[in-house]
């Protein structure tokens, strides 16, 4: 049996083999709601352009509902014959419908049909994740707001630097994950324009209303104006969209990762700085004792997978000619798989980061479990107000440099009684150089050096709770 769309020039059938290597029905079936919403809206501007019949357009919006409602029940039988979702739903249209359903297709090609869903339906999830960050990003900003006082060891090189607020640091990621936001915000932009029109490749002879069509599905541009591909070559060979769309992805993972590998190291009994909840972890088939972080971990490792789909995207698109080929059909499994993987993993850590809502107390339960007792325990141990007493020297009238030098000899006098700089005596540390006087233990402290660093953007209490309340802000 030959292929329904294209029969009559092909002299023999595909074999089974090479059906299933071409077909994309069992992937791209996922797009049935756009390929419908663009074929209404097309259907609607051919009558309207008077290119078919009110009867034949009515026709088609019946079909169409009927193919919805087969499609929502389960009982809309998919066939690998007809290929791809496009073909699929369109003889299904003929079967119920008769002529109206073959002249849905006047003015199209599946060239410019594909494009249009592709970019209706990531246009959808574009949103969704927009509003999944701003989720992840309120959880953050909540754990945050309960723990501005709570000391953690700021790290460079792994290595105790200097000490900073935990909400400091939790507010970091927010940062992250509000351009991650605007990023996917500006692909949306890009994302939100109209193929449909471009026809195989060339346009068409059909005096077809593009800018109608694209109001009809909302692709209009911040000033409401219509927003319509503006070259048909490019209008159908154009998976920029889609490649941006997977970077924006890599790089929010690549937020995640770094937040997960925290996670583990804070969670290591070693650090012992913070708990997950139990139902985000496992235990181990022969080691009764353990609780292993598999949920950031796993976001750790999907990160390299979803990198992977960035990068099959980009080589997908590398050696292509102009206008459309089939290679582009590649391009739905790698942005599906993005999608549900960042998804997942944004709905997952807002969760584990915030908790779940307890509908009977109001609050939210099984967040993040914050040891402040352990993060001021190891931000005592490493030195990490050493800077802070080479300021306070400075203050004193030392160029920067000697005050380094002189702090670097009071470490090691430290580190040989084994001992932090405020346990020193002040007679001892006066040895080190007579400007210091007794107010230089208030600068040894933790907490004074943290009140200390009180610019816009530095980690004193007050200075981070000015950021907590500008997020609280902007996320509403
Ligand atoms: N399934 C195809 C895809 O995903 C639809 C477009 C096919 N067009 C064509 N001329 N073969 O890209």
């Amino acid at each position: 049996k030959k292929s329904e769309a294209w029969s009559a020039l092909f002299s023999e059938p595909m074999s089974e083999l090479v059906k299933r290597y071409t077909a994309s029905v069992f992937f791209d079936k996922r797009l049935w709601q756009a390929d419908i919403a663009g074929s209404l809206a097309h259907a609607e501007m051919l009558a309207a352009q008077g290119i078919i019949g009110p009867s034949d357009h009515a026709d088609i919006q019946r079909g169409m509902a009927q193919i919805t409602q087969e499609i929502e029940s389960g009982a809309f039988e998919w066939k690998l014959d007809l290929e791809d979702v496009h073909l699929n739903i369109e003889a299904r249209l003929t079967q119920l419908v008769g002529d109206a359903g073959k002249r849905l297709h006047t003015g199209r090609s599946r060239n410019d049909q594909v494009a249009t869903d592709v970019r209706l339906w990531l246009r959808g999830e574009i949103d969704l994740i927009g509003g999944l960050l701003t989720e992840l990003q309120r959880a953050l900003v909540e754990v945050a707001e309960k723990n501005v006082e709570v000391i953690l060891p700021g790290f460079t090189h792994l290595q105790v630097a200097q000490p900073v607020s935990f909400a400091h640091h939790l507010l970091a990621y927010v940062e992250m994950f509000s351009r991650d936001a605007e990023r996917f915000a500006d692909v949306r932009r890009r994302t939100n324009r109209l193929p449909l029109g471009s026809a195989a490749l060339a346009g068409t002879t059909y005096p077809l209303d593009r800018e109608r069509v694209a109001r009809t599905l909302g692709m209009v541009d911040e000033h409401g104006a219509p927003a319509v591909c503006q070259n048909s070559l490019d209008g159908v060979s154009d998976r920029d969209f889609a490649i941006e769309f997977t970077a924006a992805a890599s790089l929010c993972m690549v937020h995640i990762s770094r937040l997960s590998e925290e996670l583990i190291l804070w969670m290591s009994q070693n650090f012992g700085f913070v708990k997950i909840a139990d139902r985000f972890t496992t235990g181990s088939s022969i080691m009764p004792q353990k609780k292993n972080p598999d949920v950031p971990e796993l976001a750790r490792g999907k990160t390299g997978r979803v990198v992977g789909h960035l990068m099959g995207l980009i080589t997908l698109m590398k050696g292509q000619p102009l206008a459309y080929n089939k290679d582009n059909q590649e391009d739905k499994e790698p942005l599906f798989d993005t999608v549900d993987t960042l998804t997942d993993t944004l709905r997952i850590f807002a969760e584990m980061v915030g908790g779940q809502l307890n509908p009977a107390t109001g609050a939210k339960e099984g967040g993040l479990t914050v040891n402040a007792p352990a993060m001021e325990a190891a931000a005592q141990k490493g030195y990490a107000t050493a800077t802070d007493l080479a300021d306070y020297l400075v203050k004193k009238g030392l160029p920067f440099r000697d005050a380094h030098e002189t702090v670097a000899h009071a470490v090691k006098a430290a580190t040989s009684h084994n001992c932090d700089l405020s346990e020193l005596p002040l007679t001892v540390l006066q040895g080190f150089h007579p400007s210091i006087e007794k107010d230089v233990y208030e600068v040894l402290s933790l907490r004074g050096s943290l009140s200390a660093r009180h610019t816009l953007g530095g980690t004193a209490p007050a200075q981070v709770r000015a950021q907590i309340a500008r997020h609280r802000a902007r996320l509403g």
